[in-house]
């Protein structure tokens, strides 16, 4: 595997959840595969469990790490063609992606959706551009559309966590003072696509997911009913699409309950505020599974940082 820049990247599901719960068994049985190879991870934007995780993967391997927060520290990046560099951005992708490519083996890259530029956001000029110029495998640990780090921990937990072959599982939206980006519920729909589940999303009118991705998933717009018999209720927020990165409903009657949840089990990739998106009884309680979902974040990264240093050994 050369890249892990979308779920689409995943060759066989099953497989890699599989030999991911045997690393989260053993974790350094591989930690002669990533000597003297290094990853870079680049932060254009916050990040507490992708940053450790990814470095706990990386180290459990027994790779060296360099973080870097791009978006603090760095030069403000210019992406486009031809473009007269008089204003605000100081260097160019193409000399930054190709700089980062003489000092590591393996990028790993965070950059956000702006939120204001729907089409720049669909064209994902960061992880693009530095797919484009750089010489190295790179990693997405969350772009503009798309979270294929999360989603895939957060297969490892409903596979650890489910009781039967098909669960009934629910991708509930929330209310949310900013306007959030679409990329880890895109990612979990996606994700969810992959298994074999009776999947459903529930959210306000208006706040449908971009449909090429959501296609043909059930969208049910009364989450009481959505929410009848479910085995596992995964809670996000997410601003509209259609009306791009606005927030026209702060309804707290989405928020997730004990009452809402009845037994099913929880699920958020956090961060999460408590008492807005969810109430503190549910992240209190047992059926909460944000932990064990945070913790099967190093499993992810590693088993994709295994496949690539795998394929990077046979070249
Ligand atoms: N879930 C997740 O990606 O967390 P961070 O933003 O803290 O990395």
């Amino acid at each position: 595997m050369k890249n892990y820049l979308s779920i689409s990247d995943i060759d066989n599901l099953s497989e890699w959840v599989k030999e991911a719960q045997k690393l989260k068994a053993n974790p350094k049985a591989d930690k002669k595969l990533g000597a003297d190879k290094t990853i870079c991870l680049l932060f254009f934007n916050n990040s507490l469990r992708t940053r450790l995780s990814t470095q706990k993967a990386a180290m459990n391997l027994g790779m060296e790490v360099m973080v870097m927060n791009f978006g603090n520290e760095g030069w403000a990046l210019e992406y486009g063609d031809g473009t007269i560099m008089n204003q605000n951005t100081s260097e160019h992708i193409k000399e930054a992606a190709q700089v980062v490519s003489q000092f590591c083996d393996i990028v790993a890259i965070r950059a956000f959706a702006s939120l204001t530029d729907k089409e720049q956001d669909e064209a994902e000029v960061v992880l693009n551009g530095f797919k484009k110029y750089t010489s190295i495998p790179i990693v997405n640990m969350e772009s503009s559309v798309g979270h294929p780090l999360q989603a895939l921990a957060d297969a490892i937990t409903m596979e650890e966590q489910k009781t039967k072959v098909k669960p009934k599982v629910v991708l509930s939206w929330a209310p949310h003072p900013k306007a959030l980006p679409h990329a880890v519920a895109n990612s979990f729909v996606e994700m969810m696509q992959l298994q074999e589940a009776d999947f459903v999303i529930t959210h306000p009118e208006g706040y449908e997911l971009n449909e090429a991705i959501s296609k043909n998933t059930t969208i049910e717009y009364d989450q009481k009913k959505a929410l009848e018999n479910a085995d596992f209720v995964y809670v996000k927020n997410w601003s509209s699409y259609t009306d791009y990165g606005n927030v026209s409903n702060q309804d707290s009657n989405w928020m997730m309950t004990m009452e809402k949840l009845g037994s099913a089990k929880f699920m958020h990739c956090l961060p999460v505020r408590r008492n807005v998106v969810v109430e503190d009884a549910v992240l209190d309680s047992e059926q909460s599974l944000v932990i064990e979902q945070a913790n099967n974040r190093t499993y992810a990264a590693q088993i994709v940082l295994k496949k690539i240093l795998e394929s990077l050994s046979k070249r």
